[in-house]
C-alpha cells in the first residue's frame, strides 16, 4: 500500500521537475538578454566599430571617448594607447579567435572577450601613468605574452 504512494508522489515530482524545467527553458529561449550584441567573428575587421581599433572622441554621449579593442591569439588591437587624464571612456572590446580576457592590472576593469559578441565597460581615467591589460582567461601557448598599454597623460 505505502509502496504505492510513494510511487504516486515519486511520477509527481518527476513531472513537476519536467514541467518546471521545460518550461524555464522556453522562457530562456524566448527571452535572450536583451543587452547582447552579437557580431561574426569572421567579418570582426570589417565591422564597426571594430574596422577602427583605438581611441575615439564622441559627442553628445555620457562618456567622452570610445576605445575599441580587438584581441586575438596572443595580441590586442591596439597595442598601446594614449588617453587624456580625466576622461570618461567606454571600451568596446571583442575577440576574432577564441575567447580572452581583458583586466586592466590594478583595477576593477575585468571583462570576457568572447568571438561572436561584444564586450563593453565605461570607465574613468583619473590618474596619470601607464595601466597594463592583460589576458587573463587561458588562450593558448602565447597567453603569457598578450598584453596591452593604456597610457593617461
Ligand atoms: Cu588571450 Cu590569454
Amino acid at each position: 500500500k505505502f509502496e504505492k504512494v510513494w510511487l504516486i508522489f515519486g511520477t509527481v515530482a518527476l513531472l513537476v521537475f519536467l514541467t518546471v524545467l521545460g518550461v524555464s527553458a522556453f522562457y530562456l529561449g524566448n527571452q535572450p538578454p536583451s543587452c547582447l550584441v552579437t557580431i561574426d567573428p569572421e567579418k570582426v575587421e570589417v565591422t564597426a566599430p571594430f574596422n577602427a581599433p583605438g581611441l575615439h572622441e564622441v559627442t553628445g554621449k555620457d562618456w567622452d571617448y570610445e576605445l575599441v579593442f580587438v584581441a586575438s591569439a596572443f595580441s590586442y588591437s591596439p597595442a598601446k594607447v594614449e588617453i587624456p587624464k580625466d576622461s570618461t571612456v567606454k571600451v568596446i572590446a571583442t575577440s576574432k579567435d577564441v575567447i580572452h580576457g581583458f583586466e586592466i592590472a590594478g583595477t576593477n576593469v575585468n571583462m570576457m572577450l568572447e568571438p561572436g559578441f561584444v564586450s563593453e565597460y565605461t570607465t574613468r581615467f583619473n590618474n596619470e601613468g601607464e595601466n597594463l591589460i592583460i589576458c587573463n582567461e587561458y588562450c593558448g601557448v602565447g597567453h603569457h605574452m598578450m598584453s596591452s598599454r593604456i597610457e593617461v597623460v
